[in-house]
């Protein structure tokens, strides 16, 4: 057996002791000599216009050093709308200090620059600020009848064809529901505040520190917008502290930072503050309508599913909310819908399986109230609707065994012992409910680069302008790399977060595991071909007629298949050459397979809920999710992946909530207080399960990603199963406890 087989294996986190010890640092944590810092003020309306913005008080302040504001921004490239980052979505993207107009409450309005924190910060105070306020319109249920649909097309969203007479089919059928589902907006709130920090070098260079999931695409951006050219800007970001979508675009402190560095010839260091994490990007709200309808054994007979979400005035963000319902169960009658409504917010943003979230918590839910209409259980009725192919696209699957994670879920979690009458099970003054749900997500892969040097004393770096949120990047491409060459993983190190690295896509949509890992795999095959190539040509080469596929890199060693006592010693090899190895190459999704597969990964979640009779109080004392993600590269981080997407989906059905009081148009609960996460006490027992799935068709490795389909089930079992407990079907998250209390 060889020891330096790593792939599937719980190795640590190889970035582990750098962030327990602190080593690790963030965006703003770095230091330079002449540091400025910046701080930036944010719009007390919702819509209208900034009349009056007196800076006069705050210069005078000494240590103060510029104040920016719209009055004093240069003309810059980023005038030019049309400029889009990576991860924009139709429409014109919001441009900081462009001009005195207000588009949306707590809209960055000024940058206060001094030489500490707190000049700055406290400088801003003094600013005299005076608005000429328009009536904003924030109401989503409200605004409905402004509705528009959705784009289509490359930056807005790939509708599926709807399919049969799902109105008829409708009608006709004897089983039926039609429910309506709210989901309140969310703010991301990782660890790590967006922050950046613009490192002015001699002769107008910059480095920039970033929070963010994709140094290629702030580089770009800042290129293009303060019109630099690619070598006057270097984009670090090694470390991120969370950011699950919120940093795949760039942020507003980010242009603050930059220009500020270039208007002071000087590095400047800005930070959003934990309120003003509130002030971009959200999961938007959204309301859907559902209709399915079944024969009485419960065979599917429609699924309707309408969605409208709030978008901005001046993009439209799109996400796959629909999509699922024609995806996720067999049926012959599909009608799907997705409609935005432009408010006066900001544009919304990518949040954790942005859209499947949404969507499918939706669907399961109207499953749910389905299984009851026909009285199945609801396990059965998903049984009773499995899909063995893509119908949206009506493809085959490249592999699913959502199957075996229904079963050995609902075994693992006790299902057969249900009660299926609500209230029908209870602990003491505790009712207790169990809820169910399933859930897809896309399995994708993009191209990629990466590249590998291997030196005299047997060290491997490989390394890609990939980022690690968190996730294990760092990790799985260590494993990766190690493994390929057969190297011991403590000679192997992985470089990522660097804009003059190979390029890599933005770390998202679960693709990172398998784009990056295919890039990693097909560089370090390269470089192995290399070392075969100096193994053969050594005096007595025991692999003298060896080809590629008759050796394997193992402890060390490329041995000869057919008679391991053949061996050449990596080391040897290198140390002979006594030169490096370098090798960049890069991977790409296999076309004609993409063409002909559909690639998903799937999940059954079973959750437990006891619900105070008296006081209300919702706990969720059992998940158990079960995950078909392909192969996976290592169940510890895996495992971390789906607990703490577990934790979020619990937090997003009983608590996050960005409450906007539609007066001011603003979120008023836009801190820690008040904005509720879970904490350790909120979190109990969660179980995960990996279910076996083979794909030899995806990819190289086998593997799907698992950042993103651990959340999407989650809060749609924890609403069946406070329906359980209750007999209360609340259709609108977060469930709190007052809607258990009311009257139903
Ligand atoms: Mo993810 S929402 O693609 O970072």
């Amino acid at each position: 057996m060889s020891s330096t087989n790593y792939v599937g294996k719980p190795v640590s986190r190889v970035d582990g002791y750098a962030k327990v010890t602190g080593q690790a640092r963030y965006a703003v944590e770095h230091h330079v000599p002449n540091l400025l810092y910046g701080f930036i003020v944010n719009s007390a309306i919702a819509k209208g216009s900034v009349t009056t913005l007196d800076t006069s008080e705050a210069l005078k302040v000494p240590g103060v050093v510029q104040v920016f504001t719209h009055k004093n921004t240069p003309s810059l490239a980023w005038f030019d709308r049309s400029y889009k980052d990576q991860d924009s979505v139709p429409g014109s993207p919001f441009r900081p200090l462009h001009s005195e107009k207000i588009r949306f409450s707590m809209q960055p309005i000024a940058l206060v620059v001094a030489e500490t924190f707190e000049l700055a910060r406290y400088a801003s105070t003094l600013l005299k600020i005076e608005y000429k306020e328009e009536s904003s319109s924030t109401n989503l249920s409200e605004s409905l009848p402004q509705a528009h649909e959705a784009p289509k097309g490359k930056e807005g969203y790939m509708p599926p064809k709807s399919r049969g007479h799902a109105k008829k089919a409708f009608s006709a059928a004897p089983v039926k529901i039609q429910a309506e589902y709210i989901h309140g907006a969310e703010h991301h709130n990782p660890m790590e505040m967006h922050g950046s920090m613009a490192i002015y070098e001699k002769g107008g260079k910059l480095l920039v520190y970033d929070k963010t999931q994709g140094v290629a695409n702030t580089q770009e951006y800042v290129k293009k917008v303060f019109g630099l050219s690619k070598d006057d800007v270097r984009v670090l970001s090694p470390y991120v502290g969370g950011a699950f979508g919120s940093g795949l675009r760039p942020q507003y402190q980010l242009f603050m930072a930059v220009l500020a560095a270039l208007e002071l010839k000087q590095s400047v260091k800005v930070s959003l503050t934990r309120q003003q994490m509130f002030s971009f990007g959200h999961r938007p709200k959204s309301l859907q309508r559902l209709a399915l309808s079944a024969a009485s054994d419960g065979t599917l007979q429609s699924i309707e599913h309408t969605c409208y979400s709030e978008t901005s005035r001046f993009e439209d963000y799109t996400e796959v909310v629909v999509n699922w319902s024609g995806l996720l169960y067999q049926c012959a009658n599909v009608e799907l819908d997705y409609q935005l409504v432009k408010l006066d917010v900001y544009t919304p943003i990518d949040m954790r399986a942005p859209g499947a979230v949404t969507g499918i918590y939706a669907l399961e839910c109207a499953m749910d109230e389905l299984a009851v209409a026909l009285n199945i259980d609801p396990l059965d009725l998903r049984l009773r609707n499995y899909a063995p192919e893509d119908q949206n696209e009506k493809k085959p699957f490249s592999s699913k065994e959502l199957r075996a994670c229904y079963l050995q879920g609902a075994e693992k979690f006790g299902w057969n012992k249900r009660n299926k009458e609500p209230r029908s099970m209870r602990e003491g003054n505790q009712l207790v409910g169990w809820g169910m749900a399933s859930a897809s997500w896309d399995a994708q892969q993009q191209k990629c680069a990466a590249k590998a040097l291997l030196t005299p004393d047997g060290k491997l770096t490989v390394s890609s302008g990939t980022a690690d949120i968190g996730t294990g990047t760092y990790t799985i491409m260590t494993q990766i790399a190690a493994e390929t060459l057969g190297l011991p993983i403590e000679q192997v190190e992985f470089k990522l977060g660097d804009s003059s690295l190979p390029e890599a896509p933005l770390e998202g949509g679960s693709w990172t595991a398998v784009s990056v890992g295919s890039a990693v795999k097909a560089t370090c095959e390269e470089v192995g071909q290399k070392l075969l190539k100096l193994a053969k040509k050594k005096k007595d080469s025991p692999l003298a007629n060896a080809g590629a596929e008759d050796v394997v890199f193992e402890n060390g060693y490329i041995i000869l298949k057919k008679d391991p006592a053949a061996a050449v010693s990596i080391l040897d090899i290198i140390r002979d050459e006594r030169e490096d190895i370098e090798v960049e190459s890069a991977a790409m999704p296999g076309m004609i397979d993409k063409l002909k597969y559909s690639f998903h990964s799937h999940s059954a979640v079973f959750a437990e809920v006891k619900v105070d009779e008296d006081l209300g109080t919702i706990h969720v004392t059992r998940v158990v999710s079960a995950i078909a993600g392909g192969r996976v590269l290592n169940p510890k981080t895996a495992r971390s992946q789906i607990l703490g997407a577990v934790v979020w989906g619990i937090s997003m059905a009983l608590q996050e909530d960005s409450v906007i009081d539609h007066n001011f148009g603003r979120f008023m609960n836009h801190n820690y207080a008040e904005y509720h996460v879970p904490v350790n006490a909120d979190i109990q027992n969660i179980e995960v399960i990996f279910v076996e799935e083979e794909d030899d068709i995806i990819n190289p490795l086998g593997a799907k990603g698992l950042g993103e389909i651990g959340i999407v089930g989650v809060a749609g079992a924890i609403a069946n199963a406070v329906y359980h407990a209750t007999g209360k079907r609340i259709r609108k998250l977060p469930i709190q406890l007052d809607n258990v209390l009311s009257e139903p």
